[in-house]
């Protein structure tokens, strides 16, 4: 069964068989079949040739609920090695990791997110969690180790699927889970009691219909945590760039935050409120030796860093918590 995926999505399948998502499973083997069987990537040979080289143990020690994810072993791992193999699937966006002994200064430091996040929730024991467009995973074993019982995540990104898989290869079984799919491929679980959705409202042509899909994941009464980059105004702004934001060819939607609170409203979700509004500094978004490319401080305005390079304002993001209605 999808041979050519490096995750073993035969996991998933497995550990959901007798859960009510068991129903979707011919959908999502149907999803899969048509949007990631039949597409490829130029590097999946040399990713493949990577995660080979790359170790694979069963009996190391992790910490999930700090801020740097850190994987541990008493096994003899030759770390110049390890650390080459782990550079060779770069550019690593989110983290941090500490990775036997490698620690991965990603671009973001996605740990402050979380902590921006992690008070205004729902607290997630016990509960089933969905991460829409998790990048390679970091939310998804921070989501575990504040007592989530299973944390899917989904994102289309071929590279991100391999990071997951390299860090999967150095854990123990466990219940984080990924497949790789876009929100719009993914039937109506009406399932999970909190669905997250964090950057990437913005890069949906369709954003009222992002939230549509959400929505039809939660089961009644369950929680949305949606986070995106917003402007300031009222409920009559919405940004729409003339070409690039932040450099950014694939921005196509930044409401101000009472427009977001209107949207969500406006599709059906109760108890909606903005917990937390902030403009990204150059400290949590950066070029690291994990991410060598261009980043936030090359896509500010150089006479002014409350503008992006193109003259919008810098980037801000808001925090919007919603209940889907039981
Ligand atoms: C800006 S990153 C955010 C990653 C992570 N959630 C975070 O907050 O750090 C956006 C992610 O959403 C993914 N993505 C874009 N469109 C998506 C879609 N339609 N469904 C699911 N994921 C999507 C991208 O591949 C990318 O990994």
């Amino acid at each position: 069964m999808f041979t050519n995926c490096p995750i073993k999505l035969e996991h998933f399948f497995t550990a959901t068989r007798n859960t009510d998502l068991a129903t979707f499973h011919p959908a999502l083997h149907q999803a899969l079949a048509q949007h990631y069987e039949q597409s490829s990537h130029g590097r999946t040979t040399q990713w493949n040739h990577v995660l080979e080289l790359l170790p694979k143990l069963d009996n190391s020690h992790y910490c999930f609920d700090q801020n740097s994810i850190s994987v541990t072993t008493l096994a003899k791992i030759d770390l110049d090695s390890f650390k080459y193999n782990l550079k060779a699937l770069t550019p690593w966006r989110k983290g941090p990791w500490n990775l036997l002994g490698v620690r991965i200064d990603s671009e973001w430091q996605s740990d402050w997110k979380w902590r921006r996040l992690q008070l205004h929730i729902t607290p997630l024991q016990g509960r089933r969690v969905l991460d829409v467009g998790t990048g390679n995973g970091y939310f998804l074993y921070r989501m575990l180790g504040d007592g989530a019982t299973s944390a899917l995540g989904i994102d289309p990104n071929r590279l991100f699927l391999y990071q997951f898989q390299a860090i999967q290869n150095l854990l123990p079984a466990n219940n984080a889970h990924m497949l790789p799919l876009c929100s719009e491929h993914l039937p109506p679980f009406n399932y999970f009691d909190s669905v997250f959705s964090l950057g990437v409202l913005y890069h949906r042509r369709a954003p009222l219909n992002h939230i549509s899909e959400l929505l039809s994941f939660l089961r009644p009464g369950g929680e949305l945590v949606l986070e995106t980059l917003v402007v300031p105004g009222t409920d009559d702004t919405i940004l729409i760039p003339g070409d690039r934001y932040a450099s950014m060819a694939n921005v196509w939607f930044l409401p101000s935050p009472i427009a977001l609170e209107n949207m969500l409203r406006r599709l059906g979700l109760v108890n909606v409120r903005i917990v937390d509004i902030n403009q990204t500094q150059i400290c949590e978004q950066r070029s690291t030796e994990w991410m060598p490319f261009h980043s936030l401080p090359q896509f500010l305005h150089p006479d002014n860093k409350n503008m992006t390079s193109e003259g919008y304002p810098a980037p801000r993001r808001a925090i919007a918590i919603g209940i889907k209605p039981g």
